[in-house]
């Protein structure tokens, strides 16, 4: 079948650009000598999960105990990182059940979410790892100081069921090694185990070699680019593999048109262009802006397009950030030259638990 002939909305992976991207990234974390540990909760898809470890991923990210499950029954044999802080009974008893399956490392931030993770692994008689999240300088999650952090790595090493592995931090660009370093000298002079050092994300990728600590690097929307990594340079357009297949549905007037994907199609993400802002980038009328949408309609600016698009003409659309547009979708549809190959199941759709 050929993409034309989709019905829309219709959430489409062009598969000669996502291997490209895959060789391209992957490649690089070879070349220099760093583990690279993709986050699957971009794509939230098996198929994609398989072809990351099968360019060279030493194990794979997740960001919610309910995607690894999905990678478990899936079939995936590795060992999975979920830098969540995962706390409560019913959340415990799934974590003691999947580190019977699959080597499991977890990366806490506080005294109550490490001795919640010891006592249920130990009374499991199971083992996880763990990496302490340290704070970058971003006010997100992490404990704030390297010195803290050192203080909750020391508890990890005392506790039962508990394996420090070293640290992790998100987001790490060039400029947060010296945290890093901090954190890896306070960890030294305790005489703490730090076999993992880890960064994230793929603003700054590949740009990890500036930080010669990192032993591993998390990155996940780097397979398929968007809206944002092409306004930044980082993905060309070609290089942008998940688009948005949908049709003009209304033209009211000339400067106004109405797509059949609104939020529920491309999420509420915005990103801000030189025009005003926008919910995602029109390949075939850049100069459209996607200035509000509505559940089940794209509200677009037209004004600046010198051909007005047409009703029932179809547009792709890069959405603005891809991991929340994956999660309003059952399906990815896979394509190459214009033809489907293969309709993939977003497995770990709506898997936030
Ligand atoms: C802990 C962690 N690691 C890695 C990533 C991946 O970063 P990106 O979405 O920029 O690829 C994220 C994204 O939110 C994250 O929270």
């Amino acid at each position: 079948m050929r993409i034309e002939e989709l019905d829309t909305p219709a959430l489409v992976i062009n598969l000669d650009a996502l291997e490209e991207n895959l060789k391209r990234y992957h490649g690089y974390f070879e070349k220099h000598g760093i583990g690279f540990r993709p986050h699957i909760k971009t794509h939230k898809t098996l198929a994609v999960a398989h072809m990351q470890l099968k360019y060279g991923a030493i194990g794979l990210t997740c960001q919610k105990l309910g995607e690894a499950e999905v990678l478990a029954a899936g079939g995936i044999q590795t060992d999975l990182l979920v830098p969540y802080n995962v706390m409560g009974a019913r959340k415990l008893d799934r974590l003691t059940a999947l580190a019977k399956r699959l080597p499991v490392t977890l990366a806490p931030d506080s005294e109550f979410t490490v001795r919640g993770l010891s006592e249920a692994t130990a009374s499991e008689g199971v083992s996880i790892g763990i990496l302490i999240e340290v704070e970058m300088g971003f006010e997100r999650t992490g404990v704030p100081t390297p010195r803290e952090a050192t203080e909750l790595a020391k508890l990890v090493h005392d506790l039962p069921g508990l394996e420090l592995r070293g640290f992790m931090g998100f987001p790490t660009p060039p400029d947060s090694r010296p945290i890093i370093q901090e954190t890896i000298d306070l960890f030294d002079r305790a005489g703490l185990p730090r076999d993992v050092v880890s960064g994230g994300g793929t603003p700054h990728a590949l740009d990890a070699h500036e930080i010669p600590e990192l032993t591993e690097y998390r990155a996940g929307e780097y397979p398929v680019g968007g809206a944002m990594h092409l306004a930044e340079g980082r993905h060309t357009l070609e290089q942008c593999a998940l688009r948005v297949i949908t049709t003009v549905v209304s033209r009211p007037t000339r400067e106004r048109m109405f797509l059949d994907a609104g939020s529920k199609a491309l999420s509420a993400s915005i990103y801000k262009t030189e025009r005003g802002d926008s919910m995602g980038h029109i390949v075939e009328y850049p100069d459209a802006l996607i200035g509000i949408a509505s559940e089940e309609h794209g509200h677009v600016d037209i004004s600046r397009c010198a051909v007005k698009p047409e009703i029932g003409e179809r547009v792709q659309v890069l959405p603005v950030h891809p991991c929340p547009c994956v999660n309003e979708h059952d399906v990815m549809v896979a394509a190459r030259n214009g033809m489907v190959e293969a309709t993939w199941p977003v497995h770990a759709r709506g898997r936030i638990r």
